[in-house]
């Protein structure tokens, strides 16, 4: 499956969005209890939606598939991630790429200059592959017992794409 394009949400997406990522975080082997607890972090932020911070990657049918959210933290150039969730059905398929390449260029426009990432254990690779670097590891505030990473991605100059975000 492939996406066809990178759009930004509207709020008539927020249940679409929302489920995507309890399948995606399903997809990771966490059971119901675990995303119970996880979901003040899985529920779509309408406010983000509303700013236009939130893009999602439709299929060539124009149904969500994804989507990347981002939250300026008010420190000089500092964006924090605040989600990036990708439908199982489409995974590996450079989806999730192609949002963090949105996420980026989003950020850039707001003079972004560092991407800020707290990363579950199983999205590392992802981040890794993208060019942020580790730098740290903090429990997940809604779940204590799951150890998220932390991570730094530069904003490359205009121009220069990501590592991997093509
Ligand atoms: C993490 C996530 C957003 C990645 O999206 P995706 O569309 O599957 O990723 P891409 O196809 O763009 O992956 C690009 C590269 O990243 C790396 N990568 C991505 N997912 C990986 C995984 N699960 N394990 C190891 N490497 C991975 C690989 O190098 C991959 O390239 P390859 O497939 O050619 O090997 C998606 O898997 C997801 O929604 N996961 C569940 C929710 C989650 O953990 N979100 C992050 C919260 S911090």
């Amino acid at each position: 499956m492939t996406c066809s394009r990178v759009r930004p949400a509207r709020v008539d997406d927020a249940e679409a969005l929302t489920q995507i990522a309890v399948r995606a975080t399903k997809h990771n082997g966490y059971d119901d209890d675990a995303i119970s607890r996880f979901m003040p972090a899985l529920k779509i932020n309408l406010t983000l939606i509303a700013a236009g911070l939130v893009f999602v990657a439709e299929d060539e049918q124009g149904v969500p598939r994804g989507y990347v959210s981002l939250r300026p933290t008010g420190m000089g150039g500092l964006i924090l991630l605040e989600g990036i969730f990708v439908d199982p059905a489409c995974s590996r398929s450079l989806v999730g790429t192609r949002l963090f390449a949105a996420a980026v260029e989003h950020s850039r426009k707001m003079a972004g200059s560092v991407i800020l990432i707290y990363s579950s254990p199983h999205a590392v690779d992802f981040y890794a592959r993208l060019g942020a670097t580790r730098i740290g590891m903090t429990p997940f505030v809604f779940s204590p017992d799951v150890q998220l990473s932390m991570f730094a991605f530069t904003i490359p100059p205009s121009g220069e794409t990501a590592a991997g975000a093509a």
